[in-house]
């Protein structure tokens, strides 16, 4: 079942809150992940991107690439390498998890970062404890970089390199799997 990702608009803060409110949602963003929805949709910045995922025309999560140096809260702090991007991902209902969409989803969040915006590496950071994620990043090739405490949040920061995806990229398309596969 094919994956679009949009950019999301204000128009999207309702459902967006919807899915705030999901226990597994709420939990993954830890104690920091506080967003004032209808101020952030409401202005456009370089540095980010929230992207809105639609099966059938249905919007089911949500994915944000960021750039994690011009990011203007220095979240990632300041010894991050130029061009480094983060990624958050999120399903806001559990009927939609654990059938693939969130694998189409990074796939084309890491096509954007790495193929559009140029990054040299690609960071994520669940929490230690969400186990499910860190299993779904593994799996998509990102590596442990380490342990990591984020205000009151107790993380796993995990990265994949330019390298990286190219030679996952490379390993998929001789294998077999088709290329767009790997964008969606
Ligand atoms: C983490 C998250 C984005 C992953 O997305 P997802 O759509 O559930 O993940 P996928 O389905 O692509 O892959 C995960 C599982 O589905 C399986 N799967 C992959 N493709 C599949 C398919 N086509 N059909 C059925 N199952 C499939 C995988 O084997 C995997 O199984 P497992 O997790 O039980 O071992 C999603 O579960 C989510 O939003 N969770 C709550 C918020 C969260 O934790 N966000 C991450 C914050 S760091």
């Amino acid at each position: 079942m094919e994956v679009i990702l949009r950019a999301a608009t204000l128009d999207d803060a309702p459902l967006i809150k919807i899915w705030d409110l999901d226990d597994a949602v709420g939990y993954s963003g830890g104690d920091d992940d506080n967003h004032d929805w209808d101020y952030e949709l409401s202005r456009s910045v370089r540095w980010r991107e929230f992207l809105i995922a639609e099966v059938d025309s249905v919007p089911i999560g949500m994915v944000v690439i960021i750039d994690a140096r011009q990011e203007e809260s220095h979240y990632w702090g300041e010894e991050v390498p130029p061009d480094a991007w983060a990624i958050d991902i999120w399903i806001g209902d559990q009927a939609h998890r654990s059938r693939g969409h969130g694998t189409k989803m990074m796939k084309q969040a890491l096509n954007r970062c790495f193929t559009e915006r140029g990054a040299s590496v690609v960071m994520v950071d669940p929490l230690q404890s969400n186990r499910r994620a860190i299993a779904f990043y593994r799996r998509l090739g990102f590596k442990d970089v380490g342990p990591r405490r984020f205000g009151n949040d107790d993380c796993l920061v995990m990265s994949m390199s330019a390298d990286d995806y190219r030679t996952v990229n490379r390993v998929a398309r001789t294998s077999g799997a088709a290329v767009t596969d790997l964008k969606r």
